[in-house]
């Protein structure tokens, strides 16, 4: 039978993340590190409010509009407001999403032809760059400075920038460093995007976890000059534990929503109405989960570091910042960060993420998602230590 696979598809890998995450679920008994689940239920008045839709909305069966219910746009427009003293048009600038991977995936199809540049941060966001690569872009690696806590390094950033370049990527707090990149760093690259015509594209998971740093978190797009060169996509999964619901919300200059919804549409026709419902739950039920979910992962933070230190031998490590990822380089021997999360995964039974996934900087690093329970951390760091003591 002749090839009837698609080459682009063909070569590329399924993201090391979920290919860790399955290869643990066959160990027996291994505790995983690997994936950015939190271990958090979906708060409760957001699990009512969709019970009562279930109960008394003749239409929650049905699609929306393909941008979403009005009420959620308007919401999100609001919190938006609140965040960043910006005001935004529900109509104009906001649609909801499946979650921020298929608002990403969304919108990189709306920017790239075939061949254009995607500046993302190395290490960055593993799916991003599978997610250009299968538009027929190129993600164009802008490495991370180790040694400065994994800041941005702005001097490099003119000398990636090519006529092919059509939007920077940005994740802040970062996954897999747990950064979080200053405003003044932040203005900067909107400068330099404002100047050569670019967008900045800010995927946004975790702004709520930003533990003792929270006055360093900023949003680019409360900068009122730069509205028609940022994208902002927020995600309910992280913040509102509502990773299976799929939702999110991207506020966009009008020229990119009018064709961002164009693929929307022929790709999802919208976001499941149900978790809109809950979304809309999410935005103006009352908020306390939210400093909760931060209470228990800023505890977990510690825990994990704490246990980090407890190692000098094996890992070396940048305190994160936010997110809840921590992602240290490897001291102990070994071959490179695949080799070494392959034994760790056989040999100890713990899995991480090879830091290779997360581009060329990631070498010889590993990611450690710590959203999990306080007794994981503490089992698979007791696992890691009998293995190299
Ligand atoms: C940077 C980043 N973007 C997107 C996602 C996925 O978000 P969603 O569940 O909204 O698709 C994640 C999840 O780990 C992430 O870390």
């Amino acid at each position: 039978m002749k090839n009837l696979t698609s080459d682009s598809v063909a070569g590329i890998a399924v993201s090391a993340i979920k290919a860790m995450a399955m290869r643990a679920a066959k160990v027996e008994g291994a505790v995983s590190l690997t994936w950015g689940l939190p271990s958090f239920r979906t708060p409760e008045g957001i699990r009512r409010a969709v019970e009562r839709a279930l109960d008394n909305d003749p239409d929650i069966g049905k699609y929306t509009l393909p941008d979403g219910l009005r009420e959620l746009r308007g919401a999100a427009a609001e919190t938006h407001r609140a965040a960043t003293g910006v005001a935004v048009d529900p109509d104009r600038n906001i649609t909801i999403a499946a979650g921020n991977m298929e608002g990403i995936a969304t919108l990189l199809r709306s920017l790239i032809d075939a061949g254009d540049e995607i500046v993302v941060t190395d290490p960055g966001f593993a799916s991003h760059f599978i997610q250009i690569g299968l538009c027929g872009g190129r993600p164009v690696f802008w490495r991370l400075d180790e040694t400065r806590g994994w800041a941005l390094d702005l001097e490099a950033l003119p000398g990636l920038l090519t006529d092919r370049t059509k939007a920077i990527l940005l994740v802040t707090p970062s996954n897999p460093t747990g950064r979080i990149f200053t405003e003044a760093e932040l203005r900067e690259v909107g400068r330099i995007a404002a100047e050569r015509g670019l967008v900045v594209i800010l995927d946004d998971p975790y702004c709520h976890f930003t533990y003792e740093n929270r006055d360093r978190y900023f949003n680019l797009s409360s900068v009122p000059e730069l509205a028609d060169h940022v994208a902002y996509l927020f995600t309910f999964s992280k913040c509102h534990a509502m990773s299976g619901w799929r939702l999110g919300y991207a506020v966009l200059p009008e020229w990119l929503k009018r064709e961002v919804l164009k693929v929307h549409d022929a790709t999802m026709i919208c976001a499941p109405r149900i978790s809109q419902i809950a979304g809309l739950a999410a935005l103006s039920g009352e908020q306390a989960h939210l400093g909760a979910f931060e209470d228990r992962l800023a505890k977990r933070r510690e825990l994990i570091c704490a246990r980090l230190d407890a190692l000098p031998h094996v890992f070396d490590y940048v305190k994160p910042e936010g997110a809840y990822y921590v992602f240290p380089r490897i001291v102990a021997e070994h071959m490179d960060s695949y080799e070494f999360a392959i034994r760790l995964l056989e040999e100890a039974r713990v899995a991480v993420t090879p830091g290779s996934a997360f581009g060329p900087t990631g070498e010889h690093h590993v990611r450690m998602a710590f959203c999990v329970e306080e007794e994981a951390i503490e089992t698979a760091f007791d696992r890691i230590e009998a293995y190299f003591n």
